[in-house]
């Protein structure tokens, strides 16, 4: 408990209020936020602080209204989102701490979006329209983009809750052990 009296699960329930969003007004978040979630992603950590990662921040609805077409299912929250950051990662060798690196910083996009009343989604770039996204955002040679962090108003739907919960406690956190009785599955 803190000075407050708030329980340890308490003081953590704002993270756990993180999630996706999908829908959004068309109200767009201003470029001080938007900028604010930038640099929240730049100061997350990265293996041996190399920060492989660019970002690129995305307003034009022309170019996200394309990325959404050619992306889908997958981009489909792009259909509203006002706005997007795109994570971009060089290509070749490190991809898998690249990856790990990339998943930390569009976590904090999203936790950095919900402090500021927005909210954030991840859409998942298909490697086959690589090359379109690289066109539309001038992205040089030997860099791609994984990763689409949309930004937004969620409209009054997408804020309800959405019912999606996650497995049992017991089915996920053991203590001191991995317990005899499961097989993981
Ligand atoms: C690595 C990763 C890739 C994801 N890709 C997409 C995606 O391409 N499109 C999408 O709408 N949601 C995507 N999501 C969001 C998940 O579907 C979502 O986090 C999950 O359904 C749980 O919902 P919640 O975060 O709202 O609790 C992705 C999430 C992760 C972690």
């Amino acid at each position: 408990m803190d000075g407050s009296g708030a329980t340890p699960r308490e003081r953590v329930r704002p993270l756990l209020r993180v999630r996706q969003f999908r829908e959004f007004t068309d109200l767009p978040p201003t470029d001080e936020e938007l900028g604010a979630i930038a640099d929240a992603a730049r100061w997350s950590g990265s293996s041996t602080n190399s920060q492989p990662w660019r970002f690129i921040t995305i307003r034009d609805r022309q170019v996200l209204i394309r990325l959404h077409e050619a992306g889908l299912p997958m981009t489909r929250s792009l259909r509203t989102a006002p706005s997007a950051i795109a994570i971009v990662l060089p290509e070749g060798e490190h991809a898998v701490s690249h990856a790990y690196d990339e998943g930390r910083a569009a976590e904090r996009m999203l936790i950095a979006a919900q402090l500021l009343d927005l909210g954030a989604g991840i859409a998942w770039i298909k490697p086959e329209i690589r090359p379109l996204v690289a066109e539309l955002l001038a992205i040089p040679a030997g860099w791609f983009v994984r990763t689409l962090v949309v930004v937004g108003h969620p409209t009054e739907a997408a804020l309800a809750p959405k019912g999606q919960g996650r497995l049992p406690r017991e089915e996920v956190v053991f203590e001191g052990h991995w317990p005899e009785d499961r097989s993981g599955g």
